[in-house]
């Protein structure tokens, strides 16, 4: 098995990624890794000659709320799992590598998609967002980018980057990864009390009850969904919605086609999301979508 490199800054970055030849995918990270950004890994890896994982708790995409000093910083452990998953680069520069000049005059713009949903708790987040991905895509230089299906709008809004912006490389969606009980994996499941965590699994139960009804049409999807959240007062919800996986829009009663049923709610002091993809109007087929841990 080859060694994996770490590049630091952007010289080290251009000497590694010249060694690395054939099909080259990227997985982009903030750290705290978990099996969730394994999963990318390991698809990436089969899809790819060689892999480059990059490591950036990005301040741009961070709201005032958001304490850059809470974000769990674990890079020994991130490393290692790195080296025992067989990556063949790890990117991970400081936020002086990245922003010489402070926060960038220029940037990304997410456009109206990016005011909705996530969009708007977290006004300038997929400005953010956007704006270290279009970079780190430049200095990767990646055939393939791998991106979790966990973040739906922010894999939406990059997808819409690409195209708009006429990058070349390809961007792959991995299914979101769950633990037994169905809690998607999160950095941010670590902040849950055992109490809370309790509460938080409120947000893929309603999924799933939304997702079994699925062939009933939007409304009992709806239904289903609230009356499972309903039940939990200890997860606020901000949103629940059942949307068209292009547009973010809410889809009409009479809807039939892929959709996506999606929430964000609130379990003590952390910040939930979640969602699944389905097909309104036809049965979900078992096992279908999300992977478990
Ligand atoms: P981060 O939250 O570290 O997530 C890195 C990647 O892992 C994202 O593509 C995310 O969707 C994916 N991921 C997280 N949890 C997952 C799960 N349970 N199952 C499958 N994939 C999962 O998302 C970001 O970082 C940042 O916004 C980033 C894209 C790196 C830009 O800074």
């Amino acid at each position: 098995m080859s060694s994996t490199a770490v590049a630091r800054n952007r010289a080290e970055l251009a000497a590694a990624r010249a060694g690395l030849g054939g099909t080259v995918a990227v997985v982009m990270t903030m750290g705290a890794l978990h099996a969730g950004h394994i999963e990318l890994v390991r698809q990436a890896r089969k899809r790819a000659d060689a892999v480059i994982m990059t490591i950036f708790l990005n301040p741009l995409q961070l709201g005032p709320g958001e304490d850059l000093a809470k974000y769990p910083r674990t890079f020994d452990e991130d490393l290692k799992l790195c080296i025992e998953e067989g990556v063949d680069l790890v990117f991970a520069p400081s936020p002086d590598v990245m922003y010489p000049n402070g926060e960038p005059g220029i940037r990304v713009t997410a456009g109206p998609l990016g005011n909705l949903l996530e969009g708007a708790s977290r006004p300038g987040h997929f400005d953010g967002v956007l704006t270290v991905v279009a970079k780190l895509l430049h200095l990767t230089r990646p055939d393939l980018a791998f991106f979790g299906q966990k973040d739906a709008q922010q894999l939406l809004m990059i997808r819409r980057m690409v195209s708009d912006l006429d990058y070349t490389c390809d961007i792959v969606a991995v299914p979101t990864v769950r633990e037994a009980d169905g809690l998607a994996l999160s950095s941010r499941n670590m902040h849950l009390s055992a109490f809370d965590r309790e509460a938080a699994l409120a947000l893929s139960r309603a999924l799933m009850a939304g997702e079994a009804v699925s062939a009933e049409g939007a409304s009992a999807v709806r239904r289903a969904a609230r009356e499972v959240q309903i039940r939990e007062p200890l997860a606020l919800v901000d949103y629940l919605v059942l949307v068209h996986p292009d547009t973010l829009e809410d889809v009409p009663e009479w809807y039939r086609g892929p959709a996506v049923l999606l929430v964000a709610a609130r379990v003590g002091t952390t910040r939930l999301i979640d969602n699944v993809p389905l097909t309104v109007g036809r049965v979900p087929n078992a096992g279908s979508g999300q992977a478990r841990a």
